[in-house]
This record gives structure tokens, sequence and C-alpha cells, in this order.
């Protein structure tokens, strides 16, 4: 058992239901009225402006041992720097250069493992819940939600170090669900622009987008304690560069429909420098 978060916190981990500000956001009662008021809300905000974002989530004592837990783990995160385009796709040399697809962002954003995770740290009680994982399935209009088997992808953390950023993209993934626990101390706003995915007029938004049209960019609060629950395959976004000491800290929860869903091998190399299958796997330190 890894209970370094533990450790990092110096106080024992926080049972999911007590994290939760549940009179705030009464996601573990979904037959009482309130529960079910409250998700058809979210439901109905997550279709209108393909997020839903509920600051306040988590309870200000359990926040602080959430991001105390956090801050211990960035040593085993791994960093990625990298360039892409919005779609995440290799340019086709058959199109021209200068479009949507031959643009290029940058990347440099680190990530904390699952298995870098304590078993019995608070971040992994909370994504054990499941009145969390079935809520987040009520507001996406899913009938059943499985937890990601992925070693090292189902529950992970980003981590925005001085210089971090991540460019424009779609996200492969139909939807993800973060919590914001430490924000930066500056940099670091995710902006986006809500469900442009396949609209005929997609390219010419992208494409002013990318060259600093900001008409259509919402740029979301940071606020620590927040979840937000995010359709990242319509919708256009970002993180802009993050400055200063304190790295900005977002655990992503990992979701799927079907059970035992993994990433490929390819993805975790790339975001966490192993397979996660290794006897005896390299220790990968944060190089901040
Ligand atoms: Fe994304």
């Amino acid at each position: 058992m890894d209970a370094r978060m533990d450790d990092a916190a110096g106080k024992p981990a926080i049972d999911a239901a007590h994290m939760v500000d549940l009179a705030r956001c009464p996601i573990a009662g979904p037959d009482s009225a309130a529960g079910a008021a409250f998700r058809q809300a979210c439901r109905e905000r997550f279709l209108e402006d393909g997020l839903c974002m509920l600051p306040g989530f988590i309870r200000p004592d359990a926040l602080e041992v959430l991001a105390r837990e956090a801050e211990g783990s960035t040593r085993d995160a791994w960093f990625c720097r990298n360039t892409h385009n919005v779609y995440l796709t290799n340019h086709d040399p058959g199109t021209p250069a200068d479009g949507v697809a031959g643009r290029k962002e940058r990347t440099f954003v680190g990530s904390v493992p699952y298995d870098r995770i304590g078993e019995d740290s608070s971040l992994r009680r909370l994504y054990l819940w499941d009145p969390l994982k079935d809520f987040v399935g009520a507001v996406l209009g899913k009938e059943r939600l499985y937890r990601f088997a992925d070693p090292l992808g189902a529950c992970s953390m980003n981590v925005f170090v001085d210089g971090g950023e991540h460019g424009w993209h779609f996200d492969e993934s139909e939807f993800t669900v973060t919590l914001m626990l430490r924000s930066p101390e500056s940099g670091g706003s995710f902006e986006y622009v809500p469900r442009i995915r396949g609209r005929r007029d997609e390219k010419a938004i992208v494409g002013a987008v990318l060259d600093g049209d900001r008409g259509s960019v919402i740029e979301l609060p940071f606020t620590a304690g927040t979840l937000l629950i995010f359709g990242g395959r319509q919708t256009l976004h970002r993180v802009t560069r993050v400055r200063g000491a304190r790295p900005r800290l977002v655990p992503v929860l990992c979701y799927g429909e079907r059970p035992g869903l993994e990433n490929s091998e390819a993805v975790r190399k790339l975001f966490w420098g192993r397979t996660g299958t290794e006897r005896d796997p390299d220790r990968c330190r944060a190089e901040a």
C-alpha cells in the first residue's frame, strides 16, 4: 500500500461522503426530490453549455486535505512536452499547411498516474465512490457509467508547473471530469468555445480563435473545490500558460460506458512514459 499521499497530508484520508458538500450538491440521495431536481438542473446546464461546473462541490476542510495530498504527489508526475493540432491528429500532407489542421499548438503538462495516487488517499476514495460515478452518468445522459480500468489513467492528476500549458484542442474522449484543487500564482485559465464541433462554420471559428479572436471564447474561473463535467470532444478548449512557483493541480477522473476500458499503450507512454504493466516500473520524477 502506498500511503505517501496521506503522509503528505498530515491528516487521515476522509470518506467521500464527507468530502462533498451534500447540502449544496445533493448527489448521494438521487431518489430524493432535492437530488432529482439537482441532477435535472445539472443535466440541462450540460446540454446548454457543453459543461456543468459545480463550485463548492468539495467542502473546505476536505479541500485542504485533498490539496495537501496532491502537493505531496507532484514528484511522481511525468512531464510531456509536445505540439499538436486542435484535432490531435497527424497532419495530412494533402491538406493545406495554413489550414486549421496544419496549425500547431503547444502543450507542456505533467501527470501523476493512478498507480501513484495513494491506495487510501482521499482522491482515490472519491473516485471509487459510486454516487459520484452515478451522478456524472446522469449529467451526461448515460444509463450506466463504469470507472476506467486503465492502470495509469483511470484517475490521474494534471500538474502545470511554471511554463505549463495545454494548447487549443478537442478531446478524443467524449467527456472529461476534473476537480480543481490548486490554482497557480498566475495564468492557467481554462478557456473554451462551446459545442462547435461539426458545425458548418467550425473551421472558420477555430481559425479565428487560433488567430487570437476572443469573441467566442469563454474563460472559466478557477475556484478550488469545483467539480467540472465537460464535453471536450465537441468543445474547443485550452489551459493558458501557467506562471509562478505554485503548480496548478487538477485531478482527472475517467469513466467509460463499458467496463474494462483502458487507454492504448501508446497513449500511456505519451502521458506517463510507461505502460503501467512493468514489473519494476521506472520512477519518473518531476523535472520542474
Ligand atoms: Fe482536453
